[in-house]
């Protein structure tokens, strides 16, 4: 490619200083530009004109260096076999000396002069052009923070004298889309997208820079925990919790939360022989020189077997017979247990609670509830259900049997099925309203029907009447029970 050199001074300047030299000196040469600043392996054109007395002829025109290791005072750079190849005489050999040099490198630094001879003397146009030959460098922060603005500066050894436009690549993609102000780059409020190899250029030339490294640091973020293991955390398994984060640099510092409450530090949080007790809430904190970060919360679901099981009968008090009665199973399970019940060494239901609605005596006996999820079971202690009644299949008995001597008494015993046992106890004779005795028995001494009234705190109930009769100083006795049931017992007494 060819760089366009522009002449520094405007052009009419550049005609009269040459027609002052030529009328003052017929000898001339100018170049328009004394120093060239030109990027590497660039093209460089030094332009030139020159002017010699007329009537002269020109024999040879040639561009030459100060070159001390020569023997000769001028070398020929066209002879030179590291010019010859690259070097172009664009000129004339009347006037205009202009020259193109490409693939310029570090080694062409030096002033060149051109030279003529005619055919009359010669000429060496002092002094010549200096060409300096720049590389390009990125010249940027290693690091810059997330949302800051940084300058990248394409820098150059020397002002080149070709004005193009600079280019930028990132990661040898060349950006579009941010504009560049001279040879900066700006990137404002800096993306993380924005880290890379950055490298600058020369609109038309080959020459690329090298690569600069940026780096955009940030705060940890999306903070994350993992639980190792997918599945179920049961009691007494070991559980490591795992902060994770993105952030640059890499978060060294982190914390774990239980519930809000400061519990360890590091990447990893390890529980060994988990308990229901670390069923809670953990968060983890990734700092690092930029900022805090919180992961969201995680729930540990402890799973354990049934313990805790026990039966609370509701009412505090007495059961009696036909109360409505519920049994409440209760048990601390995870995940929630089922629950059956059992009376006696029997299923009898299922379900936390476990209701009688018209409770009788035959329900007394011995209660417990199991609690079982797919940990393990518990059973609760028994509990005992006494239901309390009022007394009943009142009866009266004889104590003893045989013949009773005259004068002699017989004794009636009252029994009674009741609970708690009745205690109180009182005698009719069918014709009298008022009662006759007290007491579990009663001692006859006349003829007559008699019964027993039986008394608990549920209730009473009265026997049957039975009939004792007495005959000249004997005393017959009929007993005559058992009209509820065939179990009843009959006694017939003499006594004389
Ligand atoms: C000298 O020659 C070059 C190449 O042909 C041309 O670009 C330039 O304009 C000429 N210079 C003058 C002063 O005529
Ligand atoms: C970045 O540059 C913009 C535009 O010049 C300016 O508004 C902003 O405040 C700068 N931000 C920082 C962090 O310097
Ligand atoms: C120099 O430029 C030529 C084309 O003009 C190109 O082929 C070559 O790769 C370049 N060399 C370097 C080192 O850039
Ligand atoms: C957070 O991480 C997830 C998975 O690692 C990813 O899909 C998501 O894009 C990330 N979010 C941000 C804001 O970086
Ligand atoms: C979790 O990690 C701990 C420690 O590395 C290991 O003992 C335990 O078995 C793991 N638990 C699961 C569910 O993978
Ligand atoms: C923690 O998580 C990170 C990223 O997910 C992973 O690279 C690392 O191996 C994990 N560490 C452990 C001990 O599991
Ligand atoms: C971690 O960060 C906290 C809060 O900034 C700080 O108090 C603590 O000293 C840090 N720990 C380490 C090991 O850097
Ligand atoms: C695990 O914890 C339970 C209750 O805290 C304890 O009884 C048991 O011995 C512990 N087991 C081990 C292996 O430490
Ligand atoms: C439950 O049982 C555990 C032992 O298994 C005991 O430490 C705890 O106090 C019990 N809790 C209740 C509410 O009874
Ligand atoms: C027991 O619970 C049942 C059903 O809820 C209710 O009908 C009954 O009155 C309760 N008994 C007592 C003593 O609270
Ligand atoms: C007691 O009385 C009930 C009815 O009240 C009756 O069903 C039961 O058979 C009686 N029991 C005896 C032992 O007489
Ligand atoms: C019943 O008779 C026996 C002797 O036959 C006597 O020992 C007992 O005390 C009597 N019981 C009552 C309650 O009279």
């Amino acid at each position: 490619m060819m760089m366009s050199v522009r002449m520094a001074p405007p052009l009419p300047l550049i005609f009269f200083t040459m027609m002052l030299r030529v009328s003052m000196a017929d000898w001339g040469v100018i170049y328009s530009h004394s120093h060239i600043c030109a990027l590497k392996n660039s093209s460089v054109i030094m332009s030139c004109s020159y002017t010699y007395p007329t009537g002269h002829q020109i024999e040879k025109v040639f561009w030459t260096k100060i070159n001390v290791k020569a023997k000769e005072e001028f070398p020929d750079l066209f002879e030179d076999p590291e010019y010859s190849q690259r070097l172009q005489y664009l000129g004339d050999k009347q006037q205009n000396c202009t020259i193109r040099l490409s693939h310029v490198t570090q080694k062409d630094q030096h002033m060149y002069y051109f030279r003529f001879i005619t055919n009359i003397d010669k000429w060496l146009g002092k002094p010549g052009v200096t060409l300096t030959v720049t590389d390009l460098q990125v010249e940027a922060p290693e690091r810059v923070t997330e949302g800051h603005n940084v300058s990248l500066t394409c820098k150059s050894s020397c002002t080149l004298t070709d004005r193009a436009t600079f280019i930028w690549y990132r990661n040898s993609q060349p950006l579009t889309e941010r504009r560049d102000r001279n040879n900066q780059l700006l990137l404002q409020s800096v993306r993380r997208e924005d880290a890379g190899r950055y490298n600058c250029a020369l609109h038309g030339h080959t020459y690329i820079s090298p690569a600069a490294q940026l780096t955009v640091t940030y705060p940890p973020k999306n903070v994350s925990v993992s639980i190792n293991g997918s599945g179920v955390i049961v009691e007494g398994d070991s559980v490591t919790l795992n902060c994770s984060s993105d952030s640059n640099p890499p978060a060294l510092n982190f914390s774990w939360f239980k519930g809000g409450t400061f519990v360890g530090s590091g990447r990893i949080y390890s529980i060994s022989n988990i308990s229901s007790d670390h069923s809670e809430e953990y968060k983890c904190r990734s700092i690092n020189e930029h900022g805090e970060e919180y992961s969201a919360a995680v729930t540990l679901h402890v799973m354990y077997p049934p313990r805790n099981v026990s039966v609370s009968i509701n009412g505090s008090g007495v059961i009696v017979e036909g109360d409505s009665v519920t049994l409440t199973c209760s048990s601390d399970a995870n995940p929630p247990a089922e629950i059956s019940w059992f009376k006696g060494g029997m299923f009898v239901g299922s379900g936390r609670i476990y209701s009688v609605s018209k409770i009788s005596s035959d329900h007394s006996g011995e209660y417990k509830c199991r609690s079982i999820n797919e940990h393990g079971e518990e059973y609760s202690v028994a509990v005992t259900l006494h239901v309390m009644y009022p007394p009943r299949n009142v009866s009266v008995s004889v104590n003893g049997s045989g013949v009773i001597v005259d004068g002699d008494s017989v004794t009636l015993i009252c029994s009674s099925d009741s609970n708690p046992p009745a205690l109180n106890f009182s005698w009719f004779k069918e014709t009298q309203s008022s009662a006759v005795g007290s007491g579990q028995s009663f001692s006859a001494l006349q003829s007559g029907r008699f019964y027993c009234e039986a008394h608990n705190q549920h209730g009473s109930q009265r026997s049957d009447a039975v009939t004792v009769t007495v005959k000249g100083g004997l005393v017959k006795l009929y007993i005559s029970v058992g009209v509820i049931c065939g179990a009843a017992v009959i006694i017939t007494m003499l006594i004389w």
